[in-house]
């Protein structure tokens, strides 16, 4: 394949995750999205009012019960945008979907490993919410550039200034608003396009279920049809731009500043202007430093990460889906890649695109996109497949646990199963696991971002193991990273306890921040290092 080929393809491609705070709106923009790029003709059909929560994916009974999604998809769709480089060729969206739960788990952290550019939603009347912060972080961390969009402008909320002082102030980021609301919260008639100066007027659709037609007019004529609201509009855009906030590139690639939107997802309003954006403003995929540090070009040969490996979608033949982003080259069903990990030979027959129930073949693929390979059950995250030359990219970082339990067998017999069963879960990166001596083999500590991956945990074990687990909880909260040297001094402390990671990090868990404070003043000259988003 030319490289050519694959630039041009490159050239097209934007890959995105959104994050957000559970109900921000994540699961309605999806679906805008799809209506914009004509993907469903009526909002509704992905992810139908009724069943919007079962429709994602129902593939554990765990999942089912409680009407939530435990896995990441993909959504691939074509756009073709006012900023299209070649009106001919339409631009390739990858929208990489993550789990949306407010026990959000170490996957939601994995899915941002795979994206170029992240869409953070937020709820206008709630602003800042602890889950967008934590996947803020994240993106800061790995460097991702933010676009930002205030979501739900059709409701009553704050105002855009407090907004922006909002996010200015807590998180450090500075937003750039390119479209600003005409009309408070609650009144959303339009968006002022901040850089040409015209108004794009909207009209509403009977339930948001169409595309909102869309009027654009000159400022002028705009003045005449909103008076005041535009008025203010322009000047409080106006102030934006005294203070700064006007859009630049080379900061926003630098995550300094965030272009922002204010849209209505249900309405549909903001959602083109979103597509926009992220065409003409979020980076296509880019070359990827390997374990060397050296950055791969996308023309070179094929090569992937496995960002997420998923198990027991269909309970009828229990499958494993290994979901890899492709890195370099093109991707062909069917071609035999290698698996770094292992130098062994991996065949790429069942490649699909997979998105809530739904999947398709996929027979070719290119930079920033993702396959998801179906009964992988060699791959790991983090793990690197390639073409040609031996190429291996670092490891995905693990991140910082939250919540702790013990995990033990109901009856001693089935250990051999127990072990085995906790080497493959840990290995796919379901948990983290946490040994001492005191505690022994057979009561190791499991470490989660979220407390569903418990669950997550105790059901493969019955299911794939038939091992019956217990969870018993730990009174920890928040872990440091330590050394040998220190461990003594820690585990003479009350409501610390030391633990080492299969990995081999020394991990001081603590019964909260307090703790944590005053043995930080009492022995200043202790290692102990925060676990920010990566290990
Ligand atoms: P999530 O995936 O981020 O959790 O959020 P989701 O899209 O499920 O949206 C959460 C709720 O917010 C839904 O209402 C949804 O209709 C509503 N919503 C999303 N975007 C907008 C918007 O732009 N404007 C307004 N006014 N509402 C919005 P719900 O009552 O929980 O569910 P439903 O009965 O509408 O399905």
């Amino acid at each position: 394949m030319s490289s050519e080929v694959i630039s041009r393809e490159v050239t097209r491609r934007r890959t995105f995750a959104i994050i957000s705070h559970p109900d921000a709106g994540k699961s309605t923009m999806t679906e805008a999205l799809a209506l914009h790029a004509r993907m469903i003709s009526e909002a509704g059909a992905v992810h139908g009012k009724a069943g919007r929560k079962s429709t994602v994916s129902d593939w554990m009974e765990m999942e089912k019960a409680r009407g939530i999604s435990v896995s990441s998809t993909a959504l691939q769709f074509n756009y073709s945008a006012a900023a299209q480089p070649d009106p001919e060729v339409p631009s390739v969206i990858n929208l990489v979907d993550t789990p949306g739960h407010a026990d959000f788990s170490e996957d939601t952290y994995r899915v941002l490993t795979a994206v170029d550019a992240a869409v953070m939603l937020i709820d206008a009347a709630k602003g800042l919410e602890p889950q967008t912060l934590k996947l803020f972080q994240v993106c800061r961390h790995r460097g991702i550039p933010v676009i930002t969009v205030i979501n739900k402008w059709d409701r009553p909320g704050h105002s855009p200034l407090e907004l922006i002082d909002e996010i200015q102030e807590r998180i450090g980021l500075t937003p750039t608003p390119l479209f600003f609301p005409v009309g408070i919260a609650g009144d959303f008639r339009g968006l002022l396009d901040r850089r040409t100066g015209e108004y794009m007027h909207f009209t509403r659709t009977a339930g948001g279920a169409k595309i909102a037609p869309e009027e654009i007019m000159s400022a002028d004529a705009a003045q005449a049809r909103e008076g005041d609201e535009w008025t203010s509009a322009l000047e409080e855009s106006e102030l934006l731009t005294e203070m700064g906030q006007d859009h630049d590139q080379e900061l926003f690639l630098a995550g300094q500043t965030s272009p922002m939107i204010f849209a209505s997802a249900m309405l549909n309003f903001g959602v083109r202007q979103l597509l926009e954006v992220l065409v003409e403003l979020a980076p296509p995929p880019g070359p990827r430093s390997d374990i060397e540090g050296t950055p791969r070009p996308v023309t070179d040969p094929f090569s992937a990460v496995v960002f997420k490996v998923q198990a027991g979608m269909d309970s009828s033949h229990r499958d494993r889906l290994a979901y890899m982003r492709i890195v370099s080259g093109e991707f062909e069903r069917g071609m035999v890649v290698t698996h770094a990990q292992t130098g062994k030979p991996f065949a790429t027959k069942y490649a699909q695109a997979v998105f809530g129930r739904d999947r398709s073949t996929v027979d070719t693929a290119y930079p920033g996109d993702v396959v998801g390979l179906v009964n992988a059950t060699a791959l790991a995250p983090g793990d690197t497949l390639y073409d040609g030359p031996k190429v291996q990219f670092p490891p995905i970082p693990s991140f910082a646990p939250e919540h702790f339990s013990t995990l033990r067998a109901t009856t001693a017999d089935k250990y051999k199963q127990f072990r085995k069963g906790m080497d493959q879960l840990e290995s796919e990166g379901v948990v983290q696991v946490l040994r001492n001596e005191t505690r022994g083999e057979a009561s190791p500590v499991l470490a989660a971002v979220g407390p569903m991956q418990f669950e997550v945990v105790t059901a493969r074990m019955k299911a794939e193991y038939n091992v019956d687990t217990i969870i018993e909880p730990l009174g920890y909260t928040l872990a440091r990273r330590t050394d040998a040297d220190s461990a003594a001094e820690l585990n003479r402390q009350r409501g610390v306890e030391v633990f080492t990671r299969t990995d081999g990090a020394v991990l001081a868990l603590f019964s909260d921040k307090w703790r944590l404070q005053y043995i930080e003043k009492e022995h200043p000259d202790l290692t102990l290092e925060p676990l920010v988003a990566a290990a």
